[in-house]
């Protein structure tokens, strides 16, 4: 039996390929950026051919690398940016368009007129989404009524839709040569288009966006030994299973051990996303959550989760560094933010397109208040990490009051835990423990498991939570009153960046 298990994690700014030993340990990786095209305020693409290339690259470097070859590997995942829509021609595998990407709000208007009637509410109570430009199916629209030929095409079932997990399972299982149209459970699950109790594509959601359902892929099981098929061994490469699918966030609760009701992670990202497992009962949010699909392995039942998103958190930092130039890379917050000990009473909403989860709401814009002329740069920069916290807190405290369970300990990964202030921060804003594990790459690393136990690799989730070890935990260090006035401060300037734009 092949020694390793292959994981492929397309994300919004880059992809990259791991391998993992038996041990869950990393092997070998690769991993490179693809562009972000800006071509007006709100709109954010990325070149479909541009992120398959990356991913041919990626996989055959790491291999490489490790002096590998696809015959080593008894196993490929794939996760990935979750809701991007990709629309292209079965006939020849070019894309009708660029790939929109999730935080694109150009279908703001598709949104609001759901929202004005009660298919809105049809949309909650059955995809468990609130309207809103984030999730595909407007996206999908969009294309369909803008795009020449598409919808023309999609009439005649030569248009395709996927998320980039589905663009990339048709690309490696051969194209348009016969390559498989198919997607999981949990990436369906962030489209407005799939009933979150039947996990099937829903006719009353696809009329509501004049979707084709011809146009989208059969659905399967997160983990699953044939549904996705083999990678097509072109060029003398390997026929290798991809028997794992699921989208980056569920990928990382599954690579967090996350298999029980009421254990969550947070990943910080560009954005953040908190999500609760909530076991085989589906819980709907009263108070601005998503609930989604966590995972389904095989046959058994789907478990589900609760979602807190948040679109603007490691971009904050970014945003620090590339527009204001107060830092010049994303590692130099933690030292400007630790000069002063405190934001100083300035607080900083990052509402770059307007503001997701608990809020849901497009018209907000982002703000900086509490100025005095006392206040530096370093002010900001704490303000910054403050704020990652404070919407995480928004997003914990959503979930506390949908599901009566309250965090115990926050399980971290991502990007922005290599900052130890930041993470010391959410400790004391949110009153619990917060803990990291030793292996970060937790994406990856849940696509790795989601592929490998479909073939047996690994015997099932128990072996894989005994896999799981902290590397780092911070202990709350606030009073109570200090974390609930500085909360009540945050409150108010969240309520200045609303009503901001028509
Ligand atoms: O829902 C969006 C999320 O899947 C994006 O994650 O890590 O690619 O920014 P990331």
């Amino acid at each position: 039996m092949a020694d390793f298990i292959g994981a492929v994690d397309q994300g919004t700014t880059s992809t990259r390929f791991m391998v993992f030993d038996h041990d869950g340990a990393e092997v070998a990786r690769h991993q490179l950026e693809h562009e972000q095209l800006l071509p007006r305020a709100g709109w954010v693409e990325h070149n479909p051919l541009e992120i398959w290339d990356r991913t041919q690259t990626v996989i055959g470097s790491a291999l490489t690398k490790a002096g590998l070859s696809g015959t080593d590997l008894a196993a490929i995942g794939i996760t990935n940016q979750r809701e991007t829509a990709i629309v292209w021609d079965r006939r020849t595998g070019r894309p009708f368009h660029n790939a929109i990407v999730w935080q694109d709000t150009r279908t703001d208007s598709i949104a609001k007129s759901l929202d004005a009637d009660e298919r809105g509410q049809t949309i909650r109570h059955k995809a468990g989404l609130p309207p809103a430009t984030y999730f595909s199916a407007g996206k999908v629209q969009w294309m369909l009524d803008n795009v020449d030929g598409v919808r023309e095409a999609a009439e005649r079932g030569d248009a395709l839709f996927g998320t980039p997990d589905t663009w990339l399972v048709w690309n490696l299982t051969g194209g348009p040569r016969g390559g498989l149209h198919v997607t999981d459970v949990t990436n369906a699950s962030r489209t407005m288009l799939m009933d979150l109790t039947t996990l099937d594509w829903d006719d009353e959601l696809l009329g509501f966006f004049g979707i084709p359902r011809e146009m989208l892929p059969e659905i399967s099981a997160s983990s699953h030994a044939t549904a996705y098929g083999t990678t097509s061994g072109e060029r003398g490469t390997a026929q290798v299973p991809i028997t794992g699918v699921l989208g980056d966030q569920q990928a990382a609760t599954v690579g967090q051990v996350c298999f029980e009701p009421g254990e969550a992670k947070n990943t910080y990202g560009t954005g953040n996303f908190l999500l609760l497992n909530t076991g085989t009962e589906l819980v709907r949010s009263e108070n601005g959550l998503l609930t989604t699909v966590a995972y389904q392995l095989g046959d058994a039942d789907p478990v589900y989760a609760l979602e807190g998103s948040i679109a603007v958190t490691g971009s904050a930092v970014q945003w620090l560094r590339d527009q204001l130039g107060i830092i010049s890379g994303a590692s130099e917050i933690e030292g400007l933010a630790k000069q002063v000990e405190d934001t100083g009473g300035v607080y900083f909403v990052p509402a770059f397109s307007g503001l997701f989860a608990p809020y849901w709401r497009s018209d907000a814009r982002g703000a900086i208040v509490g100025l005095s002329r006392f206040n530096t740069n370093a002010h900001l920069a704490r303000a910054t990490l403050e704020a990652i916290c404070y919407q995480s807190r928004d997003v914990a405290d959503a979930m506390t009051a949908d599901s009566g369970v309250r965090l115990e300990t926050l399980k971290v990964d991502g990007g922005v835990t290599a900052n130890r202030l930041c993470m010391q921060l959410q400790a004391d804003i949110l009153g619990v423990p917060v803990s990291k594990p030793v292996v970060a790459e937790t994406t990856a690393l849940g696509a790795a498991y989601a592929a490998g136990l479909a073939t047996g690799f690994w015997s099932g989730t128990d072996e894989l939570r005994s896999k799981w070890a902290e590397a780092e935990r911070w202990e709350p260090t606030w009073s109570d009153e200090q974390r609930e006035v500085g909360y009540a401060g945050w409150l108010k300037a969240v309520e200045r960046t609303l009503d901001w734009v028509e």
